[in-house]
Parts: C-alpha cells; structure tokens; sequence
C-alpha cells in the first residue's frame, strides 16, 4: 500500500462526499481530525498510522445524521477500491464505529487507534471551533442560541474528564477553559438587570 496516495485519496473521496454539509460534518472537520489525530499519534508509539489515518479521514463518510448505512457502505467502498486488505478494512470499520459519542456515551475504544480517533473527534467540538460548530449545528436544525448552549452543559464541557490519551488531555485542558470563558462572558452579557 502506497501510504500517501492512500491518504490523499481518501481526503478527496471526504471531500467529494461531505462538500455541502454546513452542520458539522463537513470536509473540513474531517481534515481537522485527521490532524488532531497525527499530533495525538506522534505520542502514541507503536499506534498503526495508517489506520489511524484513514479512521479519522473516514470517520463520518457513513454517519446516521447523513446516510442510512448499517455497515459502513462508503468507507468500505473506498478502501476496497483502493486495494485494502480486508482485514485492514476490518480495522478501520471498528475503530470508526468506536469513536461516536453518542452511539458510544460511556463505552472507551478497546485499541490504541481508537482512542486516539475518539480524542481527535471529541476536540474538534471544543475551543473555539467547537462553539462555532455547535452554533451552525444548532441553526441547521432550527435550534436557538439557547438551545445549543444547553448542548455546552450536556456534551461540551463534559468532555475534558473523557480523553482517553495524555496528549489530547493537555490539548483539551485548554480548549475547555476557552469554552468557560465563552459562557461566562455570554451569562454576563445576556443578564437582565
Ligand atoms: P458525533 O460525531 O460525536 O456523534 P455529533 O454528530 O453529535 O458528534 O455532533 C457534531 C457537531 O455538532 C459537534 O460539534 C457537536 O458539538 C454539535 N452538536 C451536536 N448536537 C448538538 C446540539 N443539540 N446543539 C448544538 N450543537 C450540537
Ligand atoms: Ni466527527
């Protein structure tokens, strides 16, 4: 497997796939995981870049808010098109399906590369991106400014104490403090008195 025509193949199939969602799950938050997911990997030895790499381009080729696909159809499609050994198909699929939140709320990835997906997802809805993600989100599904900052209280704050890997914790220390900033300057704003 030639690693690098893989990964820009990859990006380009995200990218002809995922082009006009506005909400969330977009091409460019793909390439944001992806790059989350290097820094975390840099850490990680002995982690297998290539399905950590493909994991997080891929992660949401198949998701349920955009496709109804039980067994990951597109990201299968593409890695057996691009001559991927079936049971590094195998691999990718599961760590893909250890990374949602919501399908997953409570239950960690058993292996290295899918904590280390599940870290690069989870800080891309935090920072500063994170509020603006949440933000389109909530419109996108006709949702008010105070609606989605009841997501903060649900999901994003709570997502520090999650982190599976030492590196995405540090990264996540400080994307959290941003996101309390946020609200308290929002609260302060937003008082009647
Ligand atoms: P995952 O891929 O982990 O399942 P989601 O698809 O739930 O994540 O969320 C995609 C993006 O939309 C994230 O940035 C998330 O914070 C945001 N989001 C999800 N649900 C809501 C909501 N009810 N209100 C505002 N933002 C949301
Ligand atoms: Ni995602």
């Amino acid at each position: 497997m030639d690693d690098k025509k893989l990964i820009s193949d990859a990006m380009n199939f995200v990218s002809d796939l995922l082009e006009n969602n506005s909400g969330g799950h977009d091409t460019a938050h793909s390439l944001r995981v992806y790059k989350n997911a290097l820094e975390i990997a840099g850490n990680e030895p002995g982690c297998d870049m290539t399905v950590v790499s493909l994991a997080a381009l891929l992660h949401d080729v198949d998701d349920h808010k955009l496709f109804d696909h039980e067994n990951n159809e597109n990201a299968r499609e593409f890695l057996s098109n691009s001559g991927v050994p079936n049971e590094k198909i195998e691999e990718i699929c599961s760590v893909i399906n250890s990374v949602s939140f919501s399908k997953n709320r409570g239950k960690k990835p058993e292996t290295l590369e899918g904590k280390i997906v599940q870290d690069a997802d989870r800080l891309d809805a935090m920072g500063a991106i994170g509020i603006a993600r949440a933000f389109a989100f909530g419109g996108e599904h006709g949702r008010s400014i105070e609606e989605s900052v009841m997501h903060f209280h649900e999901k994003l704050l709570l997502l520090k104490d999650e982190m599976n890997t030492e590196s995405a914790r540090k990264i996540a220390e400080s994307r959290h403090a941003f996101l309390e900033e946020f609200l308290s300057h929002y609260y302060e704003e937003i008082k009647s008195e």
